[in-house]
């Protein structure tokens, strides 16, 4: 079957690729409104895209209803130029959805959660204390690209609890962390527990002589 997405609406465009883009990680946000409170919710439109600087990028949608506002993560980035991303594992998902329900302004999702924070160490904006790594950041710039916004922001610090790193690297010792990922957006998710399996990186010299052509 082709979809040519010229001819489908966003609604399904976004099925496509939510289903389709996938394991996807989640950003649990945190940010701050103009008042100093503090706001909580998951966004999976999201990965790293650079290393020097080291970048994320977030797709941040509207509020439901026929305007173009964005959600209050993508207000608060806008004012503040600051956030924190929440790594979520598997005993926070129920913690994480909660806070991805559509409340009004000014809720505090966190509180709903049952949730603490910890003050981060560059940026006014708390990490949540359960969450085993979190990420502040700055934000670069907001993009609008016609109804979709697409918000970059420089990780200017990061926080891992002790037991997940290896100081070696420094690596992270992410098959002890239990991450989930985000499936096809029908409230499917994936673990990471015992998920994991090797594929080694070959150079080119090793690939050459595996295939006796050296
Ligand atoms: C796992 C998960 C991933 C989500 N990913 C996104 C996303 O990438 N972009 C988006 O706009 N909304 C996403 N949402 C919905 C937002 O979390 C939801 O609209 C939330 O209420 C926004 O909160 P805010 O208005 O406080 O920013 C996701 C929800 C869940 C549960």
């Amino acid at each position: 079957m082709d979809f040519d997405l010229s001819q489908t609406t966003p609604q399904q465009a976004y099925s496509l690729l939510n289903g389709l883009v996938v394991p996807r990680p989640i950003a649990w946000i945190t940010t701050l409104d103009l008042h100093g409170k503090v706001n909580a919710a998951p966004f999976s439109a999201y990965n790293y895209v650079g290393t020097d600087p080291p970048l994320v990028a977030i797709g941040v949608g509207n509020r439901p209803g026929p305007a173009i506002v964005g959600k209050d993560t993508a207000q608060n980035i806008r004012n503040t130029r600051e956030f924190v991303i929440n790594i979520v594992t598997e005993e926070l998902g129920q913690a994480m959805n909660l806070c991805g329900i559509e409340f009004p302004p000014g809720v505090d999702e966190l509180a709903i959660a049952g949730l603490e924070t910890e003050p981060s160490k560059l940026v006014a904006v708390p990490r949540i204390r359960r969450s085993p790594a979190s990420l502040e950041c700055r934000e670069v710039t907001t993009m609008e690209i016609g109804r979709s916004r697409v918000i970059l922001g420089q990780v200017v610090s990061v926080y891992v609890r002790d037991e997940f790193v290896d100081p070696t690297g420094p690596y992270i010792r992410a098959d002890q962390m239990h991450t989930i990922g985000r499936m096809n957006g029908l409230g499917n998710y994936v673990r990471t527990r015992d998920a994991f399996f090797q594929i080694p990186r070959e150079t080119y010299q090793e690939w050459q002589k595996k295939r006796g052509t050296a």
